[in-house]
């Protein structure tokens, strides 16, 4: 089994966006069985919640269903998951700064890193802008999560 987990601000947006489009591409494959999929929030502003009705909506027309409630990421996470995957440099760091290893830190590589278009770039944070946001978020996971998948697939993890 190996254990994903995808981290954000709020996991009321990109995170659970990022476990929803890669849970898809996982059970499209037959895979299901081999992972285990989660997300978290580096903030406790959303502890509780369902996704944001924005993100759903957007999520929901590309066929992904979003059903996670927020919880925020914990120092157990680094035991928990075999890769914690930010969505932005801000996130990265947060995540960082809780590492109590060299052996926690490596677990952690950001979600762009799997992507060839969007390599190096952050998942933009879709909370205050508008609908485009959302949508560019989807663009990014969709290809990140292809990418994630083929590598945790070809064994160079
Ligand atoms: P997320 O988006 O980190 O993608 O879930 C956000 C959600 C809420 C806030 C910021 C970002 N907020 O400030 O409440």
């Amino acid at each position: 089994m190996k254990r994903v987990v995808f981290v954000c601000l709020g996991n009321i947006c990109r995170s659970p966006s990022g476990e929803g489009v890669f849970r898809s591409i996982v059970d499209s494959r037959n895979l299901t069985k081999k992972y285990h999929i989660d997300s978290a929030g580096t903030s406790a502003y959303h502890v509780g919640e369902m996704a944001d009705s924005r993100m759903r909506k957007h999520a929901s027309r590309r066929g992904y269903d979003l059903t996670s409630r927020s919880r925020q990421f914990e120092r157990s996470d680094f035991d928990n998951f075999d890769l914690i995957i930010p969505m932005d440099r801000s996130n990265y760091q947060d995540i960082i700064s809780l590492a109590s290893s060299k052996s926690d830190a490596q677990k952690v590589k950001m979600m762009t890193d799997f992507s060839i278009s969007f390599r190096g770039e952050d998942v933009p944070d879709p909370y205050y802008g508008g609908s485009q946001g959302f949508e560019t978020v989807l663009d990014i996971l969709e290809e990140s999560c292809e990418g994630l998948l083929e590598y945790l697939e070809n064994e160079r993890y």
